[in-house]
């Protein structure tokens, strides 16, 4: 039978991915399952302005597993902070993978869907936009400029962001987003088990100064020719150029029958530009066959660079927070995991959103087209103060955007 032939094989795979799991160190795995409330900090930032959003536990509006449930912000308008701990540790010579999930159910307009690694000393109850982070990674969203993965890296007490453009996904449904970095110094960046960027810390972040820099006791040679034109020695002024007017008397122009020199003076013929004049002489240019091209400073070795092998180690990583401000609320986080092991994110990640996507797609389409259906049965009436209240909103956005822009100015000092 087939399924007999199949089962060894089966069986070789369950134990070979039992080993690979038995592996991974996990330093941190969060599911959201029952009793996540005693495992979360709701912070008391933005409390006493009112200003602090509630978090919802839900699966949202349209789900692959109505149980398998994360934390979703719940109210417009709100800041939201919210940390984890875990035991302390280092990722000196080990591999750092940070991966969660997220859906912006809400067609998220403006607003952060990152998260944080801190380190140990931070009160989780004061956790907030100004509290340090060693690493911020994650989709960020504001209008139509910002559509982004940020990945900030603090550095020597600075936050660097990446230099690197990596789009993220601007859709209603939940996508894994996961940052790897590695004892080489290397990272990728990794949207629903696809890497979208990877690279090296010291060419992707302006972590340390430059290895080389243009040298600065480099003179241009006195004979470099860096003129790509020159003026053409064959070509010559022609004889008399100079003395062809511009302007010549009509030829066609006659005295009137009725001029009267006495009268009316001597007469002149009016002045018309001459045909024959054709400006200034300028002398034409020709490719210089002694252009060198331009000059460039030799690269030579930054005597401010100092190497820093330790460069990707977080000594002593002990939390993982939420801090955003939502303009709409709806973003939902889930399996947020913190782990040595990239096949084992990879795993999870597929155990996880890759086994729900498609019913989760199934479910957002049926709630698309009930929507579209509900908002066709309203009458006109209905949808007029619909629009004016959306252009309310767009005006409030703006203001908020600023805030938001200024959290994120904050992010790059
Ligand atoms: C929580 O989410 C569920 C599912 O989307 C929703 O029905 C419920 O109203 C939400 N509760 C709050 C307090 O926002
Ligand atoms: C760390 O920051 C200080 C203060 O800005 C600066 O003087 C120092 O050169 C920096 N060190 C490195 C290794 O970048």
């Amino acid at each position: 039978m087939a399924t007999e032939r199949r089962n060894p094989t089966l069986l070789s795979l369950i134990v070979l991915s039992l080993l690979s799991i038995a592996s991974a160190k996990v330093f941190f795995e969060e599911r959201f399952t029952d009793g996540w409330e005693s495992r979360w900090v709701k912070s008391d930032w933005k409390k006493d302005e009112n200003m602090a959003g509630e978090w919802n536990y839900t699966s949202g509006k349209w789900h692959g597993d109505a149980d398998d449930k994360g934390i979703q912000t719940s109210e417009d308008y709100r800041f939201y902070a919210i940390s984890a701990e875990y035991p302390e540790f280092s990722n000196k010579d080990t591999t750092l993978v940070f991966q969660f999930s997220v859906k912006h159910e809400q067609k998220l307009d403006c607003g952060g869907g990152y998260m944080k690694l801190l380190s140990s000393g931070i009160d989780q109850k004061k956790f907030g936009g100004d509290t340090p982070y060693s690493i911020m990674f994650g989709p960020d969203i504001c209008g139509y400029s910002t559509k982004k993965v940020h990945a900030i890296l603090t550095y020597n007490e600075t936050n660097r962001l990446i230099k690197k453009d990596v789009p993220c996904e601007t859709d209603q449904l939940t996508h894994v987003y996961t940052f790897i970095l590695r004892p080489d110094a290397t990272y990728s960046i990794l949207i629903d088990n696809v890497e979208k960027q990877t690279g090296s810390l010291y060419s992707d972040w302006d972590l340390l100064p430059p290895k080389e820099i243009k040298d600065p006791e480099a003179k241009k040679p006195e004979d470099w020719d860096d003129k790509e034109y020159i003026p053409d020695p064959e070509d010559t002024k022609p004889e008399g150029y100079d003395d062809i007017p511009k302007e010549i008397p009509d030829p066609d122009a006659k005295k009137p029958e009725d001029w009267d020199d006495e009268e009316d003076g001597e007469w002149t013929a009016p002045t018309m530009a001459n045909p024959e004049y054709k400006g200034p002489w300028k002398q034409k240019k020709i490719k210089n066959p002694n252009y060198k091209g331009k000059w460039k400073a030799p690269m030579t070795a930054n005597p401010d660079f100092k190497d820093d092998p330790d460069i990707y180690v977080y000594p002593s990583l002990k939390y993982v927070g939420i801090e955003l401000w939502q303009v709409k609320s709806g973003t939902l986080f889930d399996n947020v995991l913190i782990c040595d092991d990239p096949e084992y994110a990879t795993k999870l990640a597929e155990e996880t959103w890759g086994k729900h996507k498609d019913a989760e797609k199934t479910a957002f389409d049926e709630a698309e087209k009930k929507n579209e259906a509900e908002e066709s049965k309203d009458d006109p009436v209905d949808s007029d103060a619909e629009d004016a209240d959306e252009d309310a909103n767009v005006d409030d956005d703006d203001d908020v955007d600023d805030a938001h822009d200024d959290d994120t100015a904050h992010d790059e000092l």
